[in-house]
């Protein structure tokens, strides 16, 4: 298939990977991007991390209290997760990149830069990471900076005072972490910021056009 708008960069696909705390409304974000890229007649690919891959599935057994680990080995699941998301021979990131389609990940490494270095260090959580950031760096990354007390309104119906309280206190923490691997890494990787408390319709606007700038397109 063809290209149009010359979305490829010397035959490679864009890698565009959505960033946020949980309730930021990257996946709703990213159906509107899908759907913009549809419009332009751009190839593209969504896909997500934790995967779907059978270390994924391992990955959502943990998340889900089912299978219980240390913080360290959820870590490294991840970023095993995430090898085999770019490496897999099946639907591999690499591939299609390589094929020329654009990809968009909800999550990348920036996820688990910031989740995980609220228990453990930013540094070891960098460098388990290391062969996704020497194998593949997304041509842009979208941070969808909400405030946390409208990202917990998003996700918080139906749960207890206590509980609210410290999933608020975390989500504090986790976007805190993001800015402080965004400015960690700002000199290696292309980090493009939007006001995630818009109406939807607007913020997809502004990935929008972040994205064609982002990616060298405007
Ligand atoms: P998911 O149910 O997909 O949440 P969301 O739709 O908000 O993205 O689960 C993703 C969760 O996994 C989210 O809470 C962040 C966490 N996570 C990590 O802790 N480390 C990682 O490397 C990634 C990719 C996600």
């Amino acid at each position: 298939m063809e290209n149009k708008n010359n979305w490829t960069q010397n035959g490679r696909g864009r890698f565009i990977a959505l960033e946020g705390i949980d309730g930021s409304g990257k996946s709703t974000q990213i159906k509107y991007l899908s759907e913009r890229l549809k419009e332009q007649g751009i190839l593209h690919y969504t896909t997500m991390e934790p995967t779907d891959s059978p270390i994924g599935s391992l990955i959502h057994q943990i998340m889900t209290g089912r299978i219980k680990t240390d913080n360290k080995v959820i870590a490294a699941l991840f970023a095993a997760d995430r090898l085999d998301h770019l490496l897999n021979d099946v639907n591999g990131i690499l591939h299609k990149i390589e094929e020329g389609v654009t990809v968009i990940t909800d999550r990348y490494y920036f996820s688990s830069y910031a989740y995980h270095s609220v228990d453990m260090p930013m540094e070891w959580v960098i460098q388990a990471n290391e062969q996704s950031a020497h194998i593949l760096k997304p041509t842009v990354t979208v941070f969808v900076d909400v405030d946390p007390d409208t990202a917990l309104e998003r996700i918080a119906q139906n749960r207890f005072q206590q509980e609210l309280f410290e999933k608020k206190s975390r989500l504090v923490q986790v976007r805190e972490k993001y800015m402080e691997a965004f400015d960690r890494l700002k000199d290696t990787e292309n980090v493009v910021f939007v006001d995630g408390n818009q109406p939807p319709e607007k913020v997809a606007q502004e990935i929008w056009e972040k994205v064609q700038l982002g990616t060298g397109h405007f």
